[in-house]
């Protein structure tokens, strides 16, 4: 049988969506009260997961790690200088051999080609830890996140306002948000918005019948206006760090500031999202450290996610139940 991976939130349904969020906030009350769940306990005993990280890492590879062990099972993290990730060796081959050595690879890599193309080859499922398109981990955590803020049965018809570069944690974000029923506004300056085949996959994903929208402008205020959450990432992305003259420069005046919010006419709850590594150009302190931030328990539930996923894709091979 070929593996099920989870490349992107795209690869899921709404409910297998909605079941891997349900299963990380039940994996997470239930531990934090000292109890692990028997679908958890032991389940990945006697196993390996390849971590192979191409590019650095906080979050995901402290949650992966933190998760596989949680199970009972072995991490082995495998860093840019310690494999052939891509280098001096073909993706097949890789894949082929690791996957028959190991019961899961999670992977960070640079272009999305070079995940799906270890997926396509392996013969365990692959997770996607961030490719330049997808940070699907990232999207089960926000979502988990929102939940927990708004209540589960008041996520559907919420409004996300997405503030600064459109990237990978974007676009995944905005499958989950038109899967869920929450419409979302994208404002990033003339040059940086959703690639055009990229909008068509996000709009694609969207179930039959979905009201929710995916709205784009070049001013922030517009895509702030009436919104429940203001969300930003970084303006110079790994691999981006030449660009960073020219893209303070673009992205001048979409800093998220309480002033920016109050002119633009977010809701007066509106609450702050950020996947982390933080820098203040995109966020100032007062909203970033505020009352209305939910950066740290959104960083702290990437642990639940990568839980949920682990179990839906590697215990339970891709029956997301
Ligand atoms: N949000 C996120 O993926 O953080 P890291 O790059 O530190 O893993």
């Amino acid at each position: 049988f070929a593996p099920r991976h989870l490349l992107s939130i795209a690869d899921l349904t709404p409910t297998e969506f909605s079941t891997l969020l349900s299963n990380a906030s039940s994996h997470k009350t239930a531990i934090k009260s000292g109890v692990t769940p028997a679908a958890l306990a032991g389940k990945l005993s006697g196993k390996t997961i390849a971590l192979m990280f191409s590019k650095r890492s906080t979050r995901t590879r402290v949650s992966t790690e933190a998760a596989v062990t949680s199970m009972g099972g072995h991490p082995m993290f495998l860093g840019s200088g310690d494999i052939q990730l891509g280098v001096n060796e073909s993706l097949y081959d890789t894949s082929v051999v690791i996957s028959s050595m190991v019961s899961a690879m999670v992977a960070r890599v640079n272009a999305h080609d070079e995940v799906a193309n270890l997926a396509k080859h392996s013969s365990v499922p692959v997770i996607n830890a961030l490719s330049a398109d997808f940070h699907p981990l990232q999207t089960i955590a926000d979502f988990v996140t929102i939940q927990e803020t708004f209540g589960k049965e008041k996520v559907q018809g919420l409004k996300v306002a997405w503030v600064g570069d459109a990237n990978n944690v974007l676009f995944d974000l905005a499958i989950g948000c038109l899967k869920m029923g929450v419409d979302i506004a994208v404002a990033a300056p003339a040059g940086y918005e959703i690639p055009a085949a990229m909008k068509q996959l996000i709009l694609a994903s969207a179930p039959k019948g979905s009201t929710a929208k995916l709205t784009e402008t070049n001013v922030p205020e517009e895509a702030i206006k009436g919104s429940d959450i203001l969300v930003t990432d970084t303006w110079i992305s790994m691999g981006q760090e030449e660009e960073s003259a020219k893209r303070l420069k673009a992205f001048a005046g979409y800093q998220i500031t309480e002033e920016l919010a109050r002119r633009g006419g977010a809701k007066d709850s509106w609450r702050f999202m950020h996947c982390l590594p933080r820098h203040s150009e995109e966020v100032d302190d007062e909203v970033f450290y505020g009352r209305r931030s939910l950066v740290f328990p959104e960083a702290e539930n990437r642990l639940w996610a990568a839980i949920s996923a682990l179990e839906g894709f590697v215990v339970n091979k891709g029956n997301i139940v």
